[in-house]
């Protein structure tokens, strides 16, 4: 029924052992108490009756007979005594027994019935499985010899034994009780356990949606949610990782195809020159795009893998984002863009690797270019409660509600972005949120509708958590 090595093996065993010693304890307890009470029971009878007999005994003997000459057992003695008996006079000489074994004149050696009675009232003992009881003749009178009872005590063993046995037997359905206790709690707790344990196999098979039934509240049942959690969150992660090499693989191929087909055109000896000339062009920004996609591609399975060197070299942060916006204002004006900036001279370091604060602000700055037909693009730093703000908007395309859930997504473009195939891979945005989150701060974009512009505000904590 129990394995080797379960827990419902050893749940029962150690039942068990509680439950023996804890019997085998009451049992020694209980067992010697009752023991006690059967032979007191059978020697305070004893005692009654001789201390009758030997008062009798005393006023008879005491009739200025001859001193050794007793009266017939029959005048002292009650009709149906149980016992056998001698008596001893004062040098311990039988001169009276019901014994045959025991010869009138035997000198008898002090027993411990005897030595007990010759100090006190009455003696008592048990020895060789016989009750012993001595009584003074005459009833306390010292000097006047003892009357001895003695009985086999087989009887009050026997009576003993059966006793004990019904003590022994009375832990048997305590017995049946812990072993059926022990079935039921191993049941509970190591039948979800095997339950954790096969799915947890599945799993390792492939079968991610696997999932553990939790029944209870205990913890069992909150490692099982525990579990269930986990393998949600694995099976995400997967689903994510797939659906981004699908993506990736993807957005290489349609390149690709464009490759082939200009190289192609371009093979043919009567193609005009005019043409040739465009579709260079257009091999070489397909070039760009791919060239660009793949080292976005690197950076996210750098960060992905932790494999992101984070050496944060000291330098100095606020002429860092000068550089940044003297560069992006340029842009700006060549796309015919207002572009503001407001630095404030006191800014404290930021503490984040020069080239990732590059790549954040870079991306930021393109996308508010890339997508903003008219108007301005305002960049704006400042620091608050032991945090470095920094925020790029723009007046530009804005997204809707349901587009902004997506928008940090890998490979997720709005709709009017794509439709008007604006160059871009939608990585960029990914890469700002990992970047950032790598240093514990956090990149929030806010628009109020297509058309609207939008706001993209990086939160980065002066101190690391
Ligand atoms: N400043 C912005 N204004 C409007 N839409 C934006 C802006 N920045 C990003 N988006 C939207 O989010 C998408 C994802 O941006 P991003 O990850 O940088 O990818 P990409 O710029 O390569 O498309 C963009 O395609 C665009 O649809
Ligand atoms: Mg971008």
């Amino acid at each position: 029924m129990f394995k080797r090595n379960t827990i419902g093996r050893r749940i029962l065993l150690i039942f068990t052992f509680i439950v023996l010693t804890g019997s085998l304890l009451q049992l020694l307890i209980s067992g010697s108490q009752i023991q006690d009470a059967i032979f007191e029971f059978h020697l305070h009878a004893m005692e009654t009756e001789a201390l009758i007999a030997s008062s009798q005994l005393g006023a008879r003997g005491g009739d200025g007979d001859e001193e050794d000459r007793l009266p017939q057992p029959t005048a002292w003695l009650p009709a149906n005594l149980r016992y056998e008996y001698y008596v001893v006079d004062p040098l311990l000489r039988v001169i009276a027994t019901s014994d045959d074994d025991l010869a009138v004149g035997t000198q008898v050696t002090p027993t411990e019935e005897i030595r007990e009675a010759q100090r006190e009232a009455i003696g008592r003992s048990i020895r060789d499985r016989h009750f012993y009881v001595a009584a003074p003749i005459g009833g306390g009178e010292r000097g006047t010899g003892f009357l001895v009872f003695y009985e086999p005590a087989d009887s009050a063993y026997a009576e003993t034994g059966q006793r004990w046995l019904q003590l022994i037997l009375s832990t048997v359905p305590v017995l049946g009780l812990v072993v059926i206790a022990s079935l039921w709690i191993s049941r509970t707790i190591a039948r979800p356990i095997r339950a954790l344990e096969n799915t947890a196999l599945q799993m390792a098979d492939g079968a991610f949606d696997a999932r553990i039934d939790v029944h209870s509240d205990d913890e069992i049942g909150r490692l099982g949610r525990s579990f269930n959690y986990m393998a949600e969150q694995l099976s995400a992660l997967l689903r994510s990782q797939r659906e981004f090499i699908s993506n990736a693989a993807h957005e290489l191929r349609t390149p690709l195809m464009t490759f082939k087909l200009r190289i192609e055109a371009l093979g043919n000896p009567d193609q005009d020159p005019a043409e040739r000339a465009t579709y260079l062009r257009e091999l070489n920004e397909q070039v760009d795009h791919m060239a660009s996609l793949v080292s976005s591609l690197l950076i996210l399975a750098r960060i992905d893998e932790s494999r992101h060197p984070l050496n944060v070299e000291p330098y100095d942060s606020t002429a860092l984002l000068h550089d940044v916006t003297r560069h992006w204002r340029i842009e700006a004006q060549r796309a015919k863009l207002g572009f503001e900036t407001d630095i404030p001279a006191n800014l404290p370091d930021i503490p984040v690797a020069a080239n990732d604060l590059w790549m954040v602000l870079d991306n930021l700055f393109s996308n508010a270019i890339k997508y903003t037909l008219e108007g301005k693009i305002a960049f704006a730093a400042w620091h608050s409660g032991g945090q470095v703000v920094l925020q790029v908007t723009d007046t530009g395309r804005g997204y809707s509600t349901e587009e902004g859930q997506q928008i940090f997504t890998r490979f997720f473009r709005t709709a009017d972005v794509r439709a008007d195939e604006i160059s871009g891979t939608g990585l960029g945005l990914a890469i700002v949120q990992s970047i950032v989150a790598l240093y514990d701060g956090r990149v929030e974009a806010h628009s109020a509708g297509i058309g609207q512009g939008s706001q993209f505000t990086v939160t980065l904590p002066l101190k690391r958590a």
